[in-house]
């Protein structure tokens, strides 16, 4: 990884003019935050699985809200699956299809329900759960109560949770000489994108 020299340079192009103050240190991390531009064209070459792993690894290390872990991922490397994905982003997506890889970013609540489902198999089998206050922090609640997730808090804490995990993987992709860039345009139609990917409710 490339460390600049000449950070005021890097700084000036960053905001248009000068920047009014130093940087009393300065690294390689700084460098490529400082530096991130999105990329929508890319070299013909392939990513292989442990590089993909790789930048995962600083997408799962990413803090999450109240630790949860409501996020997963999918990487999507079948041609005619992207060009479903590249259809639903329309020009904002064209992208898509040359990129070997494009990660799909998903609030997933089914690792919480299937926490609660095996609470219950061994409440069935006869085992204590912990109380609810302790697992929930409040009282009068089972434990398998889900019914949080019905809250408009909970996908909102999701989605910064997938921008927080998904800029690390930016980052990590970035140092590791890969550019990225987001895709917001999949929203355009969620529920192709679902049936694209095999995405179950
Ligand atoms: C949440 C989010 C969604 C985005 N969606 C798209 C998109 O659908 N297509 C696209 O080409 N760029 C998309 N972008 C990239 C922005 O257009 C880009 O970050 C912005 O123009 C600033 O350019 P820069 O990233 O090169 O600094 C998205 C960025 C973010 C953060």
């Amino acid at each position: 990884m490339t460390v600049s020299t000449d950070i005021q340079a890097l700084l000036a192009q960053r905001y248009g003019h000068t920047a009014s103050f130093t940087p009393p240190s300065w690294n390689s991390t700084l460098d490529l935050m400082v530096s991130h531009r999105s990329v929508r064209q890319w070299l013909p070459r392939d990513l292989d699985d442990a590089t993909l792993r790789t930048v995962l690894a600083a997408a799962q290390s990413a803090p999450t809200s109240s630790n949860k872990q409501i996020v997963s991922v999918l990487a999507v490397r079948d041609t005619a699956a992207k060009q479903r994905l590249a259809a639903v982003g329309r020009q904002m997506s064209q992208h898509i299809i040359d990129a070997p890889v494009t990660l799909v970013w998903l609030i997933d609540f089914s690792l919480a329900r299937f926490l609660a489902a095996e609470e219950e198999t061994d409440t069935a089998a006869g085992s204590t759960p912990p109380p609810a206050e302790a697992v929930h922090g409040v009282t009068g609640r089972p434990a398998t109560d889900l019914g949080a997730l019905n809250y408009m808090d909970e996908p909102m804490m999701a989605a910064a949770d997938i921008g927080i995990a998904s800029q690390n993987a930016a980052l990590a992709a970035a140092s590791l000489g890969l550019g990225t860039v987001f895709l917001g345009s999949l929203r355009n139609d969620i529920d192709e994108v679902r049936d694209a990917l095999g995405i179950p409710d």
